[in-house]
């Protein structure tokens, strides 16, 4: 199919999961709005639609909770097909919302959606931005105090599903602390949709559930929860993608912000990069997560451990080792970057986030490997991404081995990343 038959294809994906200035992932399999999905997705809109992208930021933050923190999930309207539901989440905001949070994508998108809005000119920009940037700056404020206490320059996640990558083996031994027991009925959904193989066991799922019951049970009170957290990892991947997002906020900051804005994120920013650079392992070459209950490193190979290329510089021996590492991870996969490489003992190829690939994931490494000057194994990994979803259309992840498309149809990430990725390539191609 050409580009441009592509591109509308894309713009009727998120066409049809538009459910009113926001955008469901996928019908039935996940319904509602989700956090950092939106952030990607209005990434997309502003290559087309500059004032439908700003929409579905200003939608995500009506679930913003007054203490700053922008929830996973907001039930703007009412849907069977998903469980966990607002009862089981039992929040108090305005309106439903489920009670953790996922990656802060928000700030980066804010910047690449006012920068698209003075490209085309579009009245009440500023206003929209300025708006924005506070709800993204209160964010960064909750996830530095309710997610680093201890002034680690990391955050952590309290539930796998903060991560994003809700099934990563990264989580599998400190998940397998948390006990499987339940006090609300556990009903799936997601295995009526798409094929049980490619999805969490049960067992899993009950411990994903238990976590949900214990922090309803502290009423959502950050302090109360990272008290008695079963589960609590200092996540590379959030705090790379909080870190860079905060860079984006300092640049909109010095056309819009206060000079206080200004001193508070750069001192954000260097916290977090002091983190971060701290957590890279030179054996390895990649950074690891850390497991604040057992205090270990997570070594397990997972595509987090390349995230923080977005946030930070890389001396030369770094940038030529995590390089080298990708082309590992790459060697006889027809598309990568793979969420687990076939060399570890947790890769499945179809089972998510334990080998499969994401369109948006490859978006972040290609910005990092670019940011580090990896120009041309930037441009390689988005190129086989592009004909990865050519080929199989927008599906939600794709088999590594094989490009098969795998998961939820129609998906609304893959549609936006086709958008960016394949402009992106288009204009190198015509330098
Ligand atoms: C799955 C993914 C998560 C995503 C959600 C909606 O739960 O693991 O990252 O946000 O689906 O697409």
């Amino acid at each position: 199919m050409t580009t441009l038959r592509m591109e509308e294809g894309a713009h009727a994906v998120l066409a049809r999961n538009d459910r009113g200035g926001y955008t469901v992932p996928t019908d039935r399999l996940y319904p509602f709005q989700w956090n950092w999905d939106s952030a990607f997705v209005a990434m997309g809109f502003a290559t087309f639609d500059v004032d439908r992208a700003y929409r579905e930021l200003e939608r995500l933050t009506e679930g913003q909770w007054d203490d700053g923190m922008i929830p996973h999930i907001v039930f703007h309207a009412p849907s069977d097909t998903y469980f966990p539901g607002p009862d089981v989440w039992g929040t108090r905001h305005r309106i439903p919302t489920s009670g953790i949070t996922q990656p802060p994508v928000f700030g980066m998108a804010l910047r690449h959606v006012h920068e698209a809005a003075l490209a085309s000119a579009i009245t009440n920009a500023e206003t929209r931005t300025k708006t924005l940037f506070q709800a993204a700056l209160r964010s960064h404020r909750w996830w530095l105090e309710a997610r680093d206490p201890d002034g680690l320059g990391l955050v952590s996640i309290l539930h796998p599903w903060e991560s994003g990558s809700d099934n990563s083996p990264a989580w599998d031994d400190a998940l397998a602390r948390v006990p499987t027991s339940t006090t609300t009925t556990i009903r799936r959904k997601d295995t009526g949709h798409v094929d049980a193989s490619m999805r969490p066991r049960d067992e899993d799922y009950q411990r994903f559930i238990h976590l949900v019951d214990v922090y309803r049970d502290c009423d959502w009170n950050p302090k109360r929860q990272w008290a008695k957290a079963p589960f609590k990892v200092a996540d590379v991947q959030m705090t790379a993608i909080l870190a860079r997002a905060t860079a984006d906020l300092m640049h909109l900051a010095e056309t819009l912000g206060t000079e206080g804005d200004k001193a508070e994120l750069a001192q954000m920013h260097t916290k977090l990069q002091d983190g971060l650079i701290r957590r890279w392992r030179p054996s390895l070459s990649r950074f690891l997560s850390l497991d604040l209950i057992s205090g270990n490193d997570i070594e397990t190979p997972t595509q987090a451990g390349f995230i923080p290329l977005v946030a930070v510089s890389l001396d030369d021996a770094q940038r030529g080792a995590v390089m080298a590492e990708i082309e590992r991870w790459l060697d006889r996969m027809v598309v990568g970057v793979p969420s687990a490489p076939a060399f570890s003992h947790a890769f499945e190829p179809k089972r998510y986030w334990r080998g499969p690939v994401w369109a948006v994931i490859n978006w972040l490494i290609t910005d990092g490997l670019r940011l580090n000057g990896a120009e041309d194994l930037a441009r390689r990994i988005e190129q086989t991404t592009v004909r990865a979803i050519e080929n199989a259309g927008f599906c939600e992840y794709f088999d590594p081995t094989t490009g098969e498309g795998l998961g939820g149809d129609s998906f609304s990430w893959t549609a936006a990343a086709y958008l960016v990725l394949s402009g992106r390539n288009r204009l190198v191609e015509g330098r």
